[in-house]
């Protein structure tokens, strides 16, 4: 990992992801969760305060050591104990079935290989468990998904990897999680390229 992806770009994805704004939806994507989870691309700890009070401990995948960092007092004053548990998602090293959950924001657009991640959660969480998601990605309209794939290879460059055309709820479909519920909508604010969301539960088919 470069210096501008390990140093500089946690800074920026905390200005422009952990807005306090983005908090309510933060709390809609993270609602029903219960028990032990796993969240893949943890980042600088955005998720933490809105975990509902029935999670019980949270296993948090993160590469960068600068956004671990950044976690660090959210984490020491967190009542649910978080601890960081591995470095890549489409690796992870823990048994089959060991979550009750997983968690993912804002994360599925720059995993490398998000069949490989997703696989892996398929892997990770108990039968019947749940996969929370909070992701931008293609847009429903062709308009701007033109724009989307012209600014795409530039936001990959800037954006440590992240992909603005992948169409989450298909990949997800694709991997074996059947997203049960699902609202995709365009974020307030946000240019629609970077801001088609899609948030909802899905389960392992
Ligand atoms: C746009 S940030 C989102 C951070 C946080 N989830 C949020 O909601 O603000 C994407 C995160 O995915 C992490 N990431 C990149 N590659 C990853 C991988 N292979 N496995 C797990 N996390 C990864 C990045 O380091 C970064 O923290």
């Amino acid at each position: 990992m470069g210096c501008y992806e390990d140093r500089i770009l946690p800074h920026i994805v905390k200005f422009t992801c952990g807005m306090p704004a983005m908090r309510k939806v933060r709390r809609t994507a993270t609602a029903g969760l219960h028990g032990d989870i796993v969240e893949i691309g943890f980042g600088s700890g955005s998720n933490v305060g809105c975990y509902p009070a029935d999670v019980t401990s949270v296993m948090a995948i993160e590469p960068s050591d600068t956004a671990w960092a950044m976690a660090e007092d959210a984490v020491a004053d967190s009542p649910i104990p978080i601890t960081r548990g591995g470095l890549d998602g489409q690796r992870l090293p823990f048994a089959d079935d060991s979550f009750d959950a997983a968690l993912s924001t804002y994360t599925m657009c720059t995993i490398p290989d998000l069949p490989a991640a997703l696989a892996e959660l398929r892997r990770v969480v108990k039968p019947g468990g749940t996969l929370h998601f909070l992701e931008h990605g293609s847009a429903p309209d062709e308009k701007v998904r033109r724009w989307q794939r012209r600014i795409e290879p530039a936001q990959k460059r800037l954006g440590g990897g992240c992909h603005l055309t992948r169409d989450i709820p298909a990949l997800l479909t694709e991997s074996g999680w059947d997203p049960v519920e699902l609202e995709q909508y365009y974020a307030t604010g946000a240019p629609k390229a970077f801001g088609a969301l899609s948030i909802g539960v899905a389960r392992a088919t």
